[in-house]
């Protein structure tokens, strides 16, 4: 991976220009304010608290690692030169170095265009390409426009943990999804 280098460009249906590229160390404070965006939302993810900046490069510090030992890979989304979302296959290692566990977020201004596709599909087209055989993601149960996504490009579910998440004064379930690469 050479990092920052552009993978594809597009335009949305909306008129905005997208650029899927490999992450950078200068996306740093891009990053921070991004994550603490969705913090802040409250958006249908695992993380609920705000980062430091030295929380953050420590975070990229470690990002940077594992992808060049081969255990993740990044895709960042860059639209109309702003920083906008990113998505990742954390790789498993021993008996499931085949197997990668999925993460995916874009900011709340550019949801609902189609960047998610687009980003989800080049991913997986990375993962296929490393060698990988089987992804696994994991949804909280609520969020129908990140499940209508995923099954849209494949995903099976393939169970529901209930309670996982503690959300806004109730428990919600976690749903697994898988998508075997051929
Ligand atoms: C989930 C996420 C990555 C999807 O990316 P996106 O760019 O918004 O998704 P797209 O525009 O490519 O596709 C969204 C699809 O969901 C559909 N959709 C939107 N809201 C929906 C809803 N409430 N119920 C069902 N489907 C819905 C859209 O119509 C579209 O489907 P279509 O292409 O068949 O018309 C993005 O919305 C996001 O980052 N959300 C916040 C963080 C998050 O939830 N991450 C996932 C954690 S598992």
């Amino acid at each position: 991976m050479t990092p920052g280098q552009t993978i594809k460009t597009f335009t949305t249906k909306k008129g905005n220009t997208v650029v899927i590229r490999y992450p950078k160390w200068e996306d740093l404070d891009d990053v921070l304010a991004f994550a603490n965006n969705l913090v802040e939302e409250e958006a249908l993810l695992a993380l609920s608290k705000k980062q430091t900046r030295a929380e953050e490069a420590k975070w990229m510090a470690d990002t940077f690692e594992k992808i060049e030992t081969g255990k993740k890979i990044k895709l960042v989304a860059v639209v109309n030169g702003k920083y906008a979302g990113n998505c990742e296959i954390r790789i498993h290692d021993n008996r499931e170095s085949h197997v990668g566990d999925i993460g995916i977020a874009l900011s709340k201004d550019y949801r609902d265009e189609g960047i998610g596709a687009e980003l989800l599909t080049t991913l997986i087209a990375q993962g296929k390409n490393a060698g990988l055989k089987l992804l696994i993601l994991y949804c909280y149960e609520n969020n129908d426009r990140a499940l209508h996504l995923y099954e849209k490009l494949g995903f099976t579910r393939s169970g529901l943990v209930p309670g996982t998440f503690a959300y806004k004064g109730s428990y919600i379930g976690d749903v697994t999804l898988y998508l075997p690469l051929k």
